[in-house]
């Protein structure tokens, strides 16, 4: 079995060439841009992983990955405009270095590609493969759509934003794991309780994305410190800090939510650290694991198999960047 940093030398080598054509330059070089400044490419290693869980893999697993990369971007830069994010992976977004219009196409075409990718699969099985990762993709705008009305909500419960994680990011790392299952030959039992997997790991790696963008080292995590602070986004930390604040600290959160303030994110953070946000993301994060882990457990394929899933999940709660 290989490792995610093996594995991901694997897909990097593949991916890391020329995506599109030369012309025009001024939609294809801010393209390639985006897809050279990197990122963790974990859902195109999750693709590999999946298919590596039950049988060698299939070159196929490669070509599905780099779609699933190509798509996963395609929501970035999008979500980027969206979120008015002006870094991410350390480096300008493409509608600041470039143009929102330009960003418009750069994700649109990126999509366009993916499925020029998908396309190429064994017919035995593309179909199946399209569907799941049609309804992914629909799944991952209704999530950007939840996220985007919740800002402007003032009442969201922790069920809402469950909700909203799930789709607009952990069932596309649901469906990597499922997606690269198939092309390994997984029974439809197996497959499930990796999607299952899949989608609870997904639910804690946006906890700490969320945390991060809070309380992370920007040189290491490389977006804009507290940008989810500045858009009002209904966080678990908000959602927590709100919950449990006395009545002095929820009127300072109300009004910073709703006027501006030039030490928003500041005294928004003040407050998260009184309320103990920190210690209730590890919690968080803990059972979202344990419920991944059994689901892992349900896998019918000997323990062995699934030893580099479980160190990626690990990682995946303890990273920083
Ligand atoms: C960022 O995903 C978007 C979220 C769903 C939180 P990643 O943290 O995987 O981004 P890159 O690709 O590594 O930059
Ligand atoms: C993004 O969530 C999810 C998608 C891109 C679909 P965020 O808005 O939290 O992601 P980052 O923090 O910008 O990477
Ligand atoms: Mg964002
Ligand atoms: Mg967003
Ligand atoms: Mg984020």
């Amino acid at each position: 079995m290989l490792s995610f940093q093996e594995l991901s030398a694997q897909f990097n080598q593949q991916f890391d060439t020329q995506h599109f054509p030369a012309t025009p330059n001024t939609l294809y070089a801010p393209g390639e841009y985006f897809l050279t400044i990197g990122g963790k490419r974990i859902r195109p290693v999750m693709c590999m992983m999946g298919n590596e869980l039950f049988s060698d893999i299939h070159p196929d697993a490669f070509v599905v990955a780099r779609a699933i990369e190509l798509f996963h971007n395609f929501t970035l830069v999008h979500d980027d405009m969206m979120d008015e994010a002006n870094l991410r992976r350390g480096m300008p977004t493409v509608h600041t270095k470039y143009d929102s219009n330009t960003a418009l196409l750069v994700g649109d075409v990126m999509l366009i590609r993916a499925y020029e990718f998908l396309q190429n699969v064994q017919p035995s099985y593309l179909p199946k493969i399209l569907k799941i990762f049609n309804k992914t993709a629909r799944e991952v705008c209704e999530g950007q759509q939840l996220d985007m009305d919740f800002s402007k909500m003032e009442q969201v419960n922790m069920e809402q934003y469950i909700h909203m994680i799930t789709l607009k990011t952990s069932v596309l790392l649901a469906a990597s794991l499922e997606i690269g299952a198939i092309i390994g030959g997984a029974s439809e039992n197996n497959c499930h309780h990796l999607y299952e997997f899949g989608k609870k790991v997904g639910i804690a790696f946006q906890i700490q994305d969320d945390y991060l963008d809070a309380y992370g080292d920007a040189a290491i995590f490389g977006k804009e410190p507290g940008g989810d602070i500045k858009q009002n986004k209904k966080t678990f930390l908000l959602l927590h800090a709100l919950s449990v604040a006395n009545k002095e600290q929820s009127v300072a959160l109300e009004l910073l939510l709703k006027n501006d303030d030039a030490q928003k994110v500041d005294k928004v953070l003040a407050i998260f650290n009184e309320c103990g946000v920190g210690a209730w993301a590890e919690n968080l994060k803990a059972k979202y694991l344990q419920e991944a882990f059994d689901h892992l457990e349900s896998i019918a394929v000997v323990s062995a198999r699934k030893q580099p899933l479980i160190d990626l999940a690990n990682y995946l709660m303890s990273r920083n960047k």
